[in-house]
């Protein structure tokens, strides 16, 4: 028995320790030259740009059991986070299981087996496979109708603000990687133009000098979310001040349905008027950028963060996920595992604040459980396994947020942990 994990970012690399650690054969590969997934800066698959910063305070995001140094700030630079999984793979000695610079082209089920093609050209049959190939890689675009004379990207593409130097810009999007753009162009463009769409909500990074995040982690009982929404929600929009008061929409759903936005300087900004709102875009004219409600302004550079595609480029068929075309994403129980008993695992599809790479380590620590209860525990793992068909037989969450793969943290983290415990 091998198996086989493609990906070596944070939840690749947790995939790797926790079959090894349970006695499992394993091999990963790695498109990339060396660990980190996104957070190897200029890799080919890191949408990671120069001024990044975690929006998830350290004691949140790290491994459990393996802390960032305590002389790092509260929200460590993408230069401290690289260092880190460097650090992390050489700890636990991850490095000699994994093979760089030779991604998987092509995984198809043969025998029983799951049949990879790697990039360089050799093949190899596996008896499982984890799937950690992350979901922020592959650039979601808006068909604009027109053309544009200025430079148009996507956010995967920006890397720093040096290209902003004296132009009018235009940044597209309202996730956290629009306002952080957003930020960087204040400093250096001539003009700032800002494209928003849906409304969200605004939380700071710090309350009191402390990280913000860091109390919600230290409940000891999981209320509902609708209720932690319910009590946060007004004391965000007190700390951070109602989104519309800066004339952004409205957020419609609740503090904790979604990602929030973490930056208070975009705010500031928005607020002294280093930016200007706009529409969503419409068409392209020559340099003009003409928006939904009919304005139009000229521009010399456009980005899009308008977010990402989930993709499988390398399976060759997406139903062994259950793939559900309205998402665009596959329906899986707990985000890993799909109804059907085939050997294939996902690890790290999900959108969270606070899941931090402990969630990811909890996902794979699971995985692992699982394929040890099979042999060990066969009735808990049949037991889990009716859990998996009956929750994909299900009709899909239409509720939940970021292509359907959004998770509740805490109640995630809780239910990862409670089925490990039945199957160990
Ligand atoms: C700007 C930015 C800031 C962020 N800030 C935070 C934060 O503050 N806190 C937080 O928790 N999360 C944050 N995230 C989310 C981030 O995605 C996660 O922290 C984490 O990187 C996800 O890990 P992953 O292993 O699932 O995916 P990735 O990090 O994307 O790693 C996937 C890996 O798989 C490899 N791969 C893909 N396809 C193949 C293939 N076919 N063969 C071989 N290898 C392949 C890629 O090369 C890559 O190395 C941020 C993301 C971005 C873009
Ligand atoms: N510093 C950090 O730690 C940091 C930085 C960046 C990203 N991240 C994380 O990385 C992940 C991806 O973030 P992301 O911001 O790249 O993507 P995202 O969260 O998917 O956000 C995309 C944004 O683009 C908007 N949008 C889509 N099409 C649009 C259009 N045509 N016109 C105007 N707006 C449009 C969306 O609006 P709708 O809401 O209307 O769809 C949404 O606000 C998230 O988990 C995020 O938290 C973290």
């Amino acid at each position: 028995m091998t198996y086989l994990v493609i990906g070596a970012g944070p939840a690749g690399l947790a995939a790797i320790r926790s079959l090894r650690d349970a006695g499992l054969p394993v091999e990963a590969a790695e498109r990339n030259f060396d660990v980190g997934g996104q957070w190897l800066f200029g890799a080919q698959s890191s949408a990671v740009y120069a001024s990044t910063h975690l929006i998830s305070s350290k004691s949140t995001t790290a491994y459990a059991d393996f802390p960032m140094p305590g002389e790092w700030p509260a929200y460590p630079s993408r230069i401290q986070i690289e260092q880190y999984f460097k650090d992390f793979a050489k700890r636990f000695d991850l490095y000699p299981l994994i093979r760089f610079n030779d991604g998987v082209s092509k995984l198809a089920r043969t025998g029983g087996r799951w049949r990879a093609t790697f990039d360089k050209g050799e093949t190899r049959d596996f008896d499982g496979v984890v799937i950690a190939n992350g979901h922020l890689s592959d650039p979601l675009m808006p068909e604009i109708p027109g053309a544009f004379s200025g430079t148009v990207l996507h956010a995967k593409e920006y890397k720093s603000p040096g290209i902003f130097e004296d132009k009018r810009v235009l940044i597209s999007g309202m996730g956290n990687t629009g306002c952080d753009i957003v930020v960087d162009a204040i400093h250096r463009a001539k003009s700032v133009l800002w494209s928003v769409r849906g409304g969200n909500h605004f939380v700071p990074k710090f309350v009191g000098g402390k990280p913000a995040d860091e109390s919600n982690h230290r409940a000891k009982i999981v209320l509902p979310k609708w209720l932690r929404s319910r009590l946060h929600e007004p004391f965000a929009r007190l700390l951070a001040g109602p989104p519309e008061r800066f004339g952004l929409p409205k957020p419609e759903h609740r503090l904790y349905d979604r990602t929030p936005i973490v930056n208070s300087l975009v705010l500031l900004h928005l607020g002294q008027g280093d930016v200007s709102l706009r529409k969503p875009v419409k068409a392209f004219n020559g340099n003009s950028v003409i928006f939904e409600d009919g304005k139009r302004d000229e521009v010399d550079i456009a980005v899009f963060a308008t977010g990402y595609r989930i993709t499988f480029p390398f399976l060759e068929d997406l139903n062994a996920l259950n793939w559900q075309p309205q998402f665009g994403a596959p329906q899986l129980y707990m985000n890993v595992f799909p109804p059907e008993d085939n050997g294939l695992f996902v690890a790290g599809l999900l959108e969270g604040a606070g899941v931090g790479w402990p969630g990811r380590a909890l996902q794979t620590d699971l995985i692992a459980a699982y394929l040890k209860a099979k042999a060990a525990k066969p009735a808990a793992a049949q037991a889990f396994r009716r859990e998996i068909e009956r929750y994909c037989a299900a009709p899909a969450d239409k509720d939940r947020g970021g292509h359907g793969i959004f998770v509740d943290f805490l109640q995630y983290k809780r239910d990862l942990k409670r089925a490990i415990e039945r199957l160990s």
